[in-house]
């Protein structure tokens, strides 16, 4: 292990133009703007066009390209790309080739990384620790999701939920040891799977869902389920993070929560004892973008001014596997 830090040089994020409001989806399926907003507290999601070619890819190499410019670097100065994401065009190139040949990242490394909502914390977990070891010198992170592309618009229950975004940074090595990641918790239970999956032929389906309308696809939800496993794993996330590291929630700047369903995220703040201030919201305006979500909310923090250089922040987030991560930083 060498003894560098690692510092966030840049953000960046995407969403898609074309809004998806509360009333356009009452169109579709029997709900309500109230319903939706008193249940999750989403007015509307980002979906992407894809008849114009806009998808995770194009998401991705946006928000990409976006953190590259606010760290004022090339892409060829980048040696590994990490785009976190379920909603990939193919498995076959990973998105993540596809994005550094065209943002011009050269031989970079790249791969996709799979940990559904967890992806963005996942990912800059992992490029702290390849930075850390000394075999990488400048990561770029992407969480991008395209869940529009994963819907059933059908099924009320699931498609309310979400939405398209992309939140991208750039991560280099810094001779300041203690700056970059403080903590880090990457741990699933694949015994929840059936809570939150896509099944991509019948045979995927679990048991106990035969005879149900099943898109293949498409996302299936256990939504009581999740919700009961993000409430208690949001607290306990969060206070494991502040005992481990020692520090008091006055210490932290922001803790930046994926945004799954602003009740889950109340619910964490509330018994924990967190600020209004220090927890940031955007579910309303974007819906749950998945491994979109957290890296979209750290880089709008950014470019508002409320985290700034040496401030200490907590990302959390949760999702399907059941996965679930935290990373506490030094910016
Ligand atoms: N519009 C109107 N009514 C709806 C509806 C919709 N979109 N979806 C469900 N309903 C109805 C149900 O049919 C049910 O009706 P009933 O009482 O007549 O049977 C009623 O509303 C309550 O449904 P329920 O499923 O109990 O709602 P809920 O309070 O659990 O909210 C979720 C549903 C999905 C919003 C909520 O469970 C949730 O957010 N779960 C977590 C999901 C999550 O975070 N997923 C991402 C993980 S990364």
């Amino acid at each position: 292990m060498t003894t560098c830090g690692v510092r966030i040089a840049g953000t960046g994020s995407a969403v898609p133009d074309r809004r998806l409001t509360n009333d356009d989806l009452a169109q579709m399926v029997d709900t309500s703007d109230e319903w939706i907003r008193k249940r999750t507290g989403i007015s509307e999601r980002r979906v992407v066009d894809r008849e114009s070619g806009e998808g995770q890819f194009t998401l991705a190499c946006t928000a990409m390209q976006r953190a590259l410019d606010d760290a004022q670097m090339r892409a060829d100065e980048l040696d590994l790309i990490i785009n976190a994401t379920v909603s990939a065009e193919m498995t076959c190139p990973s998105n993540a080739c596809r994005i550094g040949a065209h943002i011009g990242a050269g031989t970079a490394g790249a791969f996709d990384l799979v940990a559904a909502c967890c992806g963005y914390v996942y990912a800059i977990n992992l490029a702290d620790s390849l930075i850390r070891s000394g075999r990488h010198r400048a990561v770029g992170i992407i969480g991008c999701d395209a869940m529009s592309t994963l819907l059933d618009y059908d099924d009320r229950s699931v498609s309310i939920l979400f939405g398209d975004a992309a939140g991208a940074a750039v991560l280099v090595a810094d001779d300041d040891p203690d700056r970059g990641c403080l903590h880090q918790v990457m741990e699933a239970d694949g015994n929840g799977w059936e809570s939150l999956y896509i099944p991509r032929k019948e045979a995927d389906v679990a048991e106990g869902a035969v005879g149900e309308h099943i898109k293949l696809g498409c996302l299936r939800m256990d939504g009581k389920g999740v919700y009961r496993f993000a409430v208690g794993k949001f607290q306990k996330v969060i206070e494991e993070a502040l005992q481990h590291t020692g520090l008091a929630v006055d210490d932290i700047a922001q803790f930046i929560c994926h945004q799954s369903n602003v009740r889950i995220i109340e619910s964490a703040k509330e018994k924990i004892g967190l600020p209004d201030e220090k927890v940031y919201i955007n579910i309303d305006r974007y819906g749950n973008s998945s491994a979109g979500s957290v890296g979209l909310c750290f880089d709008e923090l950014r470019r508002a001014g409320k985290v700034v250089e040496g401030d200490r922040v907590i990302f959390v987030a949760f999702g399907g596997g059941m996965t679930w991560s935290s990373s506490v930083w030094k910016v």
